[in-house]
């Protein structure tokens, strides 16, 4: 089909939003960052002083904050209820916390609803869409056309995420990853997770070109 829809799954620092920008922008489709708005909800939560310990509390609110995604792959955007928050959703405290927030059911039926009609409308307008994220093969799109789930050793992850820092740093980053990983993977509803008929790519020992341009190919075949 030309409308091509791509599932794009994998932990965290495996070159997952990069390559999935930027295969999106070389074949014109468009991009949903699922992981961007899981970090919206989890950053309203923060700023409305929800206590993040209590699911019943997290479920409670789920449906409070209205969550836009620009799926614009050469310019993402994200806002809730207006406010851009391309900024505040990536400080370490909204990344510490939002494995809590998007292991709560009625937090991730919400958020799956708004990805699969932004992926129906990508489809109906027949342009495509890359969409990245954990369970996007498994779950919000299992008919997916092409599905890929990128990994990556833990160490390739971490220096990837601290990019220059040395050292201390790089094991902290490491020490946090893995945290990260685990709870989402382990979580009750729709965890971290291969899809069987996804197409895995293990990136430790590729550049981000050989990434994107392997991921490339495989959409082209669908096409
Ligand atoms: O991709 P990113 O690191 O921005 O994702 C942030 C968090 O959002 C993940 O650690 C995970 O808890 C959650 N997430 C999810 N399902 C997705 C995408 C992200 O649970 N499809």
């Amino acid at each position: 089909p030309a409308a091509v829809i791509v599932a794009i799954d994998g932990p965290s620092g495996t070159g997952k939003s990069s390559t999935s920008k930027a295969v999106a922008a070389q074949l014109g489709l468009s991009y949903l960052d699922t992981g961007a708005q899981y970090r919206a909800i989890t950053w309203w939560m923060v700023n409305n002083g929800i206590d993040l310990t209590d699911p019943t509390a997290i479920a409670a609110v789920a449906g409070k904050a209205e969550i836009l995604s620009g799926t614009d792959p050469a310019a993402p955007t994200i806002t809730v209820d207006g406010t851009d928050v391309a900024g505040p959703i990536r400080t370490g405290e909204v990344t510490s916390k939002v494995s809590a927030v998007s292991a709560v059911p009625e937090v991730r039926a919400r958020i799956t609803e708004l990805q699969r009609s932004i992926a129906a409308s990508a489809a109906a307008d027949g342009v495509g869409m890359v969409v990245e994220g954990r369970d996007i093969g498994t779950t919000v799109l299992p008919d997916a056309d092409l599905k890929i789930f990128l990994t990556a050793s833990p160490e390739a992850r971490a220096a990837r995420r601290s990019g220059e820092l040395k050292g201390a740093d790089v094991k902290a980053t490491q020490e946090a990853l893995i945290k990260r990983d685990a709870a989402d993977s382990s979580r009750k509803t729709s965890p971290l997770a291969k899809a069987g008929d996804a197409v895995e790519v293990d990136t430790t020992d590729l550049t981000l070109q050989q990434v994107i341009e392997c991921v490339v190919t495989l959409v082209e075949e669908k096409r």
